[in-house]
This record gives structure tokens, C-alpha cells and sequence, in this order.
């Protein structure tokens, strides 16, 4: 199969197309079984990665960081931009050309919308979207399509739940956008009635005749869903007044799980604060802290070995 995704900028899901996805699962899948059996190998020697973060970022930073390090790559140790020329008033665009000179490749993470596709046009290497404000985070949706192919073995016709404060959530807006390319899906999304769903979110939904429906509750869909994606409360983005307004409003517990079917799975891209009971997490259904958590580093290997390598 031709690497369509070689020496890619990956700032949205709007990029990708089915073969590119039939890709990438195929790849992580194959970055499973090597970190299983070798750890790695050194098939990126001689390849630098820059990750430049200007937020905070537990998991996309470290498996990042990692995926190249596995791959025998190198990286720019750069635990924050606190301490670069920023703070002294350099430029977004010349930083990223101060990059490209040094790296192969540069992983991005900014707090304003758009930015990662601004930069984007200044760097003369790939550079991917760590997470830009509210508006995307494609790594992780594609993390959670190839958790979800896997669990189920197909994607199709399946019934996918999103709740919580969809409004700022840059996952699950970049995870409903990728499920378009699958029409048989029914995606619900169900938000307090202060933080819905992203009007241009609704319209590509609307635009690419996603089978979906909007939600200002959730209980009575559980019976009936595969997948059930819980997100956080995202503090940051938004007025203390808010946040208080729509803070613990969707808590999963026990109670709640015990509705949803047998074969069922219950995903989080974490960080979780108090959105899931603590009781939740040994529920077999539960995979946000075993297979979803384990593919953020097996998917990164795949997208930097593709990216990287033709
Ligand atoms: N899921 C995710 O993006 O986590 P971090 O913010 O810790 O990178």
C-alpha cells in the first residue's frame, strides 16, 4: 500500500480519508506486537522530533516523546516553551522556522484555535496537531477510531455516545468529524444545555449528512450505545461562573454502567477529574486506563513512522 501519509501536515481529521485510516490501523497494530516483542527498534535513527507545547500535557507530550525514543529518533528536550525565545518576544512563525532547521518533524500544542494550521504554513518539515484550543486534537481521535476498530473488529453501524462539555472539547470534536467517513454510524452527543455541541461542528455534521442527534441528558441511551465517551469539564477554557454552573452534572457511576449492554465500552481520553466514579474503573467495559491509554503510543509510532518515512 503506498504511505499516502508520508511527509504529511496532520492539523485536522478533515485531511484524512479511508485508505489513510486502513493505514494507520494497520501500522499501530503492527507497533503493538514490536513494543511487545523488541520494545522498538531503529527504524528512526537520525530523524529529530521537536514537541513544542505552550500548554500542559501529560499524555500527548510523553508518548510522543516516547514513540520517537522506541523508534530509535531523537527529540529537542523541551518540557515547555516557557524557556524558549518566546518569552522574549520571538514569533510563532519564526520559532517554527527555527524548528525546521533543527528537526524532522514538529508536534505542536497551542491554546488558540488554528494556530497548529497556522504555524503549519511557516514550517518547511510535517508538523502535527498536539491539541489547538477548543477547536481539534486529531492524534487522539485517531487513538480512539483505531480503540474502538479493534475492540469490534469494524466500525460500522455501530451507536457511539459523547457527553459532557462538548462545547470545548477538542477530542470529540475532532472524533465526530472523523466518523463522518463512516455514514452507517449513529453518533449521540449529550451536553448540559450551557455548553452544546460547536455550531461549525454541528454544520460539518449537517454538511456530511452524519446520521446524528443532540442530547440534554443520557441515561436512557445507555441500553442501547457500544460506546460510551465521557469527557472532562475543561476548566480553562472557560468562566468560573461556568464551570460551577455545569461542573458534576454528567458523573458515570456503577449504577449508570450497570444499563449498558454486556459488550459495551466506556472510553475517556483522560486526564478524568470527578466525571467517572472511581467504582468504574474495574468494570470490564472500562478501557480508558488499559487499551485506549495504550494505543496513544502505538498509534504515535504508526503516525511518526509514517509521516517520517516513505
Ligand atoms: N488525552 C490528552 O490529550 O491528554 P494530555 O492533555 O495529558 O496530553
Amino acid at each position: 500500500m503506498t504511505n499516502s501519509l508520508f511527509n504529511r501536515h496532520l492539523v485536522s481529521v478533515d485531511s484524512l480519508t479511508l485508505n489513510d485510516l486502513d493505514l494507520i490501523f494497520a501500522k499501530s497494530i503492527s507497533m503493538k506486537k514490536l513494543v511487545a516483542d523488541k520494545g522498538g527498534d531503529e527504524r528512526l535513527k537520525g530523524k529529530i522530533l521537536a514537541a513544542l507545547f505552550f500548554e500542559p500535557s501529560t499524555r500527548t507530550f510523553s508518548s510522543f516523546i516516547t514513540s520517537m525514543q522506541r523508534l530509535g529518533g531523537g527529540i529537542i528536550p523541551l518540557p515547555t516553551m516557557n524557556f524558549t525565545s518566546i518569552a522574549k518576544g520571538e514569533t510563532l512563525p519564526d520559532t517554527v522556522r527555527v524548528y525546521s532547521k533543527y528537526a524532522d518533524c514538529i508536534v505542536m500544542r497551542h491554546p488558540e484555535p488554528f494556530s497548529v494550521s497556522t504555524a503549519a504554513k511557516s514550517a518547511q518539515v510535517p508538523v502535527i496537531n498536539a491539541g489547538d484550543g477548543i477547536n481539534e486534537h486529531p492524534t487522539q481521535a485517531i487513538i480512539d477510531y483505531v480503540t474502538i476498530r479493534e475492540k469490534f473488529k469494524k466500525i460500522e453501524n455501530l451507536h457511539i455516545l459523547m457527553i459532557g462539555d462538548l462545547a470545548h472539547y477538542r477530542p470529540t470534536n475532532s472524533l465526530a468529524k472523523l466518523l463522518t467517513l463512516f455514514p452507517e454510524i449513529t453518533v449521540s452527543l449529550a451536553t448540559p444545555v450551557q455548553t452544546p455541541i460547536p455550531a461549525e461542528i454541528k454544520d460539518y455534521l449537517l454538511k456530511r449528512k452524519a446520521n446524528f442527534k443532540e442530547y440534554n441528558g443520557f441515561s436512557k441511551l445507555l441500553p442501547e450505545i457500544d460506546v460510551l465517551y465521557i469527557t472532562r469539564v475543561k476548566k480553562e477554557y472557560m468562566t468560573d461562573k461556568l464551570y460551577h454552573s455545569v461542573k458534576g452534572s454528567y458523573i458515570i457511576n456503577a449504577k449508570l454502567v450497570n444499563k449498558m449492554k454486556k459488550n459495551s465500552i466506556i472510553m475517556h481520553c483522560l486526564p478524568r477529574i470527578d466525571e467517572i466514579a472511581m467504582e468504574v474503573d474495574a468494570d470490564p467495559r472500562s478501557i480508558y486506563l488499559s487499551n485506549q491509554l495504550a494505543n496513544s503510543l502505538y498509534v504515535r509510532m504508526g503516525l511518526l513512522d509514517l509521516i517520517l518515512r516513505k
